[in-house]
């Protein structure tokens, strides 16, 4: 079969030719019909992510966990758990029986695969009990994730939505998405604590985090009263770092502010889950959910790999 093959760790995949997989006892072939390429995949594939040890553990190997797919008798499946080094990223893969659920009907392939992506946005509400009409920031709403949160926020019935990104041209774009206000991280230290403090309205009262690292550590560090008032509670639900790993975090933070963190995780049961995925169906379906994607060949996996132009466009592949 064609597939994109890593030869070493932090190479980009080349589209070659690579056994075909075949089911072992539990298992079952899927034929691969689009791919998500997030940088989850790139870092797994340079070694650099915890789950490495799993996907990447021998080269040469094939990207990529997850995907759209059909099995054998032609059902439509979201697929996970892919059997290494056979990633997703490829004609077919191998999974266990089970490791996939069927994709409704009048769902786009490409769509379906972007839109785990929008369900990060869910925890809004399954992690951090959101209820409408209250302000919502989205740290990193230039991202793909970011964007999609924006739009989710909205769709829940957000009272007002702050969005934050690097880039200006970006920033204007998503306030056409639904933020009501937008606050550009590139700027010194101080300016963006104003930056954050002037935007709030009546307070932040959930922050949707793709962040962390510095904007983040800044914002904290902002919304801790100057005197002896009381803070309003702010629930923030960590869910990426794209600007860092780690934040310093004052104790007069947690203490005094009124501030709750949480992961993107809390709340999630196999119902929950099931609620938020329907929940981004349903939007999905009637087209008030809308995803942008940049599809792309299988055999131009090389090129797409490296492309660094995408502005909140997912990269989709289509073997
Ligand atoms: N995609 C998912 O389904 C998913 C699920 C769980 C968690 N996450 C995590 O969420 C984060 C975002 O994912 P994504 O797929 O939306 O990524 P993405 O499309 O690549 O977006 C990354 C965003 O972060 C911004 N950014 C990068 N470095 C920054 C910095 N130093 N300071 C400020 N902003 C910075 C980028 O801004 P520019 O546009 O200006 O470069 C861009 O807006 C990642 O950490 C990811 O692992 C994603």
């Amino acid at each position: 079969m064609k597939a994109a093959v890593v030869y070493e760790p932090g190479g980009a995949p080349r589209y070659d030719d690579f056994p075909d997989p075949v089911a072992a006892d539990g298992e079952v072939v899927i034929d691969v019909k689009a791919v998500a390429v997030e940088n989850v995949d790139k870092a797994i594939a340079e070694g650099t992510h915890y789950a490495a040890g799993t996907y990447a553990a021998e080269f040469p190997l094939i990207p990529a966990f997850d995907g759209i797919g059909a099995l054998p008798d032609g059902t439509l499946v979201g697929f996970g758990n892919v059997r290494p080094p056979y990633g997703a990223l490829a004609e077919k893969c191998v999974v266990p029986h089970g490791s996939y659920v069927p994709i409704p009907d009048g769902v786009d392939p490409s769509v379906a695969a972007v839109m785990a992506s929008a369900i990060t946005a869910m925890s809004m509400r399954t992690a951090a009990g959101f209820s409408p009409g209250e302000t919502v920031l989205v740290q990193g709403a230039t991202g793909v994730a970011g964007r999609l949160a924006v739009k989710v926020a909205r769709l829940l019935g957000a009272g007002r939505i702050v969005a934050t990104g690097r880039d200006d041209g970006q920033l204007r774009e998503i306030q056409t998405l639904g933020a009501d206000a937008v606050i550009n991280t590139a700027v010194p230290d101080e300016e963006l604590a104003r930056a954050y403090l002037d935007a709030k309205g009546d307070g932040y009262d959930v922050v949707v985090d793709y962040l962390w690292g510095r904007p983040t550590e800044i914002l904290l560090r902002a919304l801790v009263p100057t005197s002896f008032a009381f803070g309003k509670p702010t629930r923030v639900v960590q869910i990426g770092e794209s600007a860092g790993a780690e934040l310093a975090l004052a104790a007069s933070s947690l203490r005094t502010s009124g501030v709750e963190i949480y992961g993107a995780a809390k709340g999630l049961d196999p119902q929950t889950m099931e609620e938020a995925y329907q929940q981004i169906v349903t939007w999905t379906r009637s087209g008030e959910l809308t995803f942008d994607v940049e599809r792309v060949p299988l055999s131009d996996i090389e090129n797409a790999w490296r492309r660094t132009d995408l502005k909140g466009r997912r990269l989709v592949v289509t073997p």
